[in-house]
C-alpha cells in the first residue's frame, strides 16, 4: 500500500500475486478499500466520493457514534490507559472486563461470559477447546467463516447439515450418537442471507439427541426481539441455548471485540485452555467500557430497537414497490441477489455515485452466481434518509435493468 513498497522491484512471488490480482481486475471482481473521513453513522464523508448514506455497516443500533458510548471509552482511556499490554491471565484483566462480562451474561440469561478481541477469536478459540477426537460437531452449511474455521481447528468429527434443514440435522445427530459430546453449531442470523435459524426446532432436536447448542448471534443481538436480546428472545426461548457467541463490533458500539456466554464452568475452562485467551492480548479497557455503555443503552431504550424494525419494514416495502425482490426475513439484513460478482460491484459503484454506500458481495464470500447487494439497516437512519436511498435504488435499478 505504501509508496516505498510500490517502487520495490517485484520478487517472483510478488509477480505471481500481481498476475492473480490483474486477473481479478480484468474480471471486475477486485475489491477496493474506501476510506471514511468522519465517524461511522447514518451518513459519512468518503474520501473521493463525498457524502454518502451508509447501508453497509453493522452499526445496527446506531451506537458507533453515540455521545455516551464515546464518553465511556474516553473516560476508560484516561483511567486505564491505551492498552492492556498483556493477555488476560498474566496481567491483562481490568475491572471493566468484569463489568462488561457480567452485563453480557445477563443479556443472554447465562451464568457467565468471557470477552475476546473479536468474535472471530471467540469462535476459533471455542471449538478446539471443548471438542476433541471423541466428540462431534454438526454445523449448518451457511455458518459464518469463523465457525467453519473453529470447527476445522478442532479434532472432533465434523458433519455439515443442509442450511436450516431439520431432517438433515436429525440424520446427522443420529450418526453422531456414541460421541462423548455432540454440538449443534448455528448462526442465529445468517449474515449473507439475513435468514434466522429455526432455533425452537434445533432446541427440540438437541434435547432429543443429547446435544448442546452453540449459536453465533452476531447479527441477532441488538436486532431481534423486542429488547434486542437476539434470536433467543425473538423465539421466546431465552436461557435454552447452551453457548452464545457474539460481537461488540456490530450493534454493541461497533468498535471491536467478541464474547462467549455460557455456563460458569465453560468460562472457567476457556480461561484455562482457549488459545486466543492464553496467547493474545486482552480487549482494551476502553472498548470494554464503550461496549458496556452500549449494552446499557440498548437495555434502557427498547425504542431504538423498535426504530430499527420500523426502518427495516420501510426499506423492504419500498424496495418491493420498486420491483426489487429482496430475500425475505425479519433481520436487519436485506439482500438483493443480482447474479454475477462484477455486476454487484458495478451496481454498488453506481449507487455510490448517487450518494448511497452499499457493498456488493460475490464469490468467494457467497456462492458463484449469487452475488448480492447486502443492505444492512440501522436505527440511526431516518425515514427521509431511507426514502432518499430508495430514490437512488430506483434510478440505478432502472439504469442497469434490474427493475
Ligand atoms: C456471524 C458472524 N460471526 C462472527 C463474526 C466475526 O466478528 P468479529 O468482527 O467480532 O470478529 C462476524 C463478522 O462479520 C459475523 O458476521
Amino acid at each position: 500500500m505504501t509508496a516505498a513498497l510500490a517502487t520495490t522491484p517485484a520478487t517472483p512471488f510478488a509477480a505471481q500475486l500481481e498476475a492473480e490480482i490483474a486477473a481479478l481486475k480484468q474480471a471486475g471482481t477486485f475489491k477496493t478499500l474506501r476510506y471514511i473521513q468522519t465517524p461511522m453513522d447514518a451518513e459519512v464523508d468518503m474520501e473521493g466520493s463525498g457524502h454518502a448514506l451508509v447501508l453497509s455497516a453493522n452499526n445496527y443500533l446506531g451506537l458507533a457514534n453515540h455521545p455516551e458510548v464515546i464518553e465511556a471509552g474516553r473516560e476508560a482511556l484516561t483511567k486505564y490507559g491505551a492498552g492492556t499490554a498483556s493477555v488476560r491471565f498474566i496481567c491483562g484483566t481490568f475491572t471493566p472486563h468484569r463489568a462488561l462480562e457480567e452485563a453480557l451474561a445477563k443479556l443472554h440469561f447465562t451464568q457467565s461470559a468471557l470477552s475476546y478481541v473479536s468474535c472471530w477469536s471467540a469462535n476459533t478459540g471455542l471449538m478446539p477447546s471443548i471438542a476433541g477426537s471423541e466428540d462431534a460437531l454438526i454445523s449448518d452449511a451457511l455458518n459464518h467463516a469463523s465457525l467453519i474455521d473453529g470447527c476445522r481447528m478442532s479434532k472432533a468429527k465434523r458433519a455439515v447439515y443442509k442450511h436450516a434443514d431439520m431432517t438433515d440435522l436429525e440424520a446427522k445427530l443420529k450418526e453422531a450418537q456414541g460421541a462423548r459430546r455432540i454440538f449443534i453449531i448455528t448462526d442465529g442470523v445468517f449474515s449473507m442471507e439475513g435468514s434466522i435459524a429455526p432455533l425452537p426446532d434445533i432446541i427440540t432436536l438437541a434435547k432429543k439427541y443429547g446435544a448442546a447448542i452453540i449459536m453465533d448471534d452476531c447479527h441477532g443481538v441488538g436486532v431481534l426481539g423486542k429488547h434486542g436480546r437476539g434470536t433467543a428472545e425473538y423465539f421466546g426461548v431465552e436461557g435454552q441455548v447452551d453457548i452464545i457467541t457474539g460481537t461488540l463490533g456490530k450493534a454493541l458500539g461497533g468498535a471491536a471485540g467478541g464474547y462467549i456466554a455460557g455456563p460458569k464452568a465453560l468460562i472457567d475452562y476457556l480461561n484455562q485452555v482457549s488459545r486466543p485467551q492464553l496467547f493474545s492480548n486482552a480487549l482494551p479497557a476502553t472498548i470494554a467500557a464503550s461496549a458496556l455503555k452500549a449494552v446499557e443503552i440498548m437495555n434502557r431504550e427498547p425504542e431504538r430497537v423498535a426504530r430499527l424494525h420500523a426502518g427495516v419494514k420501510r426499506m423492504r416495502e419500498g424496495l418491493k414497490k420498486l420491483g426489487f425482490k429482496p430475500l425475505e426475513g425479519d433481520s436487519a439484513i436485506v439482500p438483493i441477489i443480482v447474479g454475477e460478482t462484477s455486476f454487484a460491484i458495478a451496481m454498488s459503484k453506481e449507487l455510490l455515485n448517487e450518494g448511497v454506500f452499499i457493498t456488493g458481495f460475490g464469490f468467494p464470500v457467497v456462492p458463484e452466481g449469487t452475488a448480492r447487494l447486502r443492505i444492512q439497516m440501522n436505527a440511526a437512519l431516518t425515514d427521509a434518509q431511507i426514502d432518499r436511498a430508495l430514490v437512488a435504488f430506483e434510478k440505478v435499478g432502472k439504469k442497469l435493468g434490474v427493475i
